[in-house]
């Protein structure tokens, strides 16, 4: 066995890449970060704190300000199999999956400093090695160096689809239409921003996983983990 790596999962919005992520963290071993969650988590706070204004739009002032006091850390998946994100300490894991935060969190992540102090956090996480983590800037801002990047993509039909579903099961109310709405507006955003926007790093592998089951995807990237691995001497 080669030495520990880190693997980088970037892609677009509900593509399946937290499942497969979590899924290969949990078979090498290795620690799981889902990134998305730590950008949720802050909308949470700025929703909690009045840091949102009556259109919409962020107090980017205040939020900015507030920066140091807020803290994401992860607690490890107990009998749920579910990993839970803590805001300062504060279990918040259903709240940040609501379509509220879904609405208002890429905004907040095109704040600079928002990004600044997230990515911070998320290096350090990944300073021993032996981390999977997925996001939108994972392969190209946080990790550049990162043994093995992925890079997921599949339509947004499909993936509003799949997170239409996700919702349904957990007992979300959702309207499909809306779903698909708020998949499109946050691939906009993620794309188009200024700072570390949504993008596939140049030596990053792609996967379309819209053509494959949840099988064939696991196989996929445990062939490819396994091979980057034992590269890594
Ligand atoms: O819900 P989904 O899995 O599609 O997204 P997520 O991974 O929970 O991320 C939520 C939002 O956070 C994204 O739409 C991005 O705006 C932002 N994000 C980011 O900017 N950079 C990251 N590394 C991760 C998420």
């Amino acid at each position: 066995m080669g030495k520990k790596i880190i693997v980088a999962i970037d892609g677009f919005s509900s593509s399946g890449k937290s499942t497969m992520a979590r899924e290969l963290a949990k078979r090498v071993g290795y620690v799981y970060v889902d990134s998305g969650a730590m950008y949720r988590a802050v909308t949470l706070y700025a929703m909690r704190n009045g840091m949102v204004n009556t259109d919409g739009s962020i107090d980017e002032e205040k939020l900015v300000a507030a920066l140091p006091e807020i803290n994401i850390t992860f607690q490890p998946a107990g009998a749920d199999g579910v990993q839970h994100t803590l805001l300062n300490g504060e279990d918040v894991e259903k709240e940040i999956r609501s379509m509220e935060v879904s609405s208002l969190v890429s905004p907040v992540a095109v704040i600079p400093a928002v990004r600044e102090r997230l990515v911070a956090l998320q290096q350090g996480f990944g300073k021993e090695k032996g981390i999977v983590m997925d996001g939108r800037d994972i392969g190209t801002t946080v990790f550049p160096d990162a043994e093995m990047k992925v890079f997921v993509s599949a339509s947004p039909e499909e993936r509003a689809r799949r997170r239409f579903l996700e919702l349904k099961e957990k007992g979300v109310d959702a309207v499909y239409e809306e779903v698909l709405r708020n998949v499109e507006e946050r691939d906009h955003i993620d794309t188009t921003r200024e700072v570390s926007p949504l993008r596939k790093a140049a030596d990053a592998i792609e996967l379309d996983n819209g053509s494959l089951t949840p099988e064939q995807q696991m196989n996929w990237l445990m062939d490819k983990f396994q091979s980057i691995e034992k590269e890594n001497i």
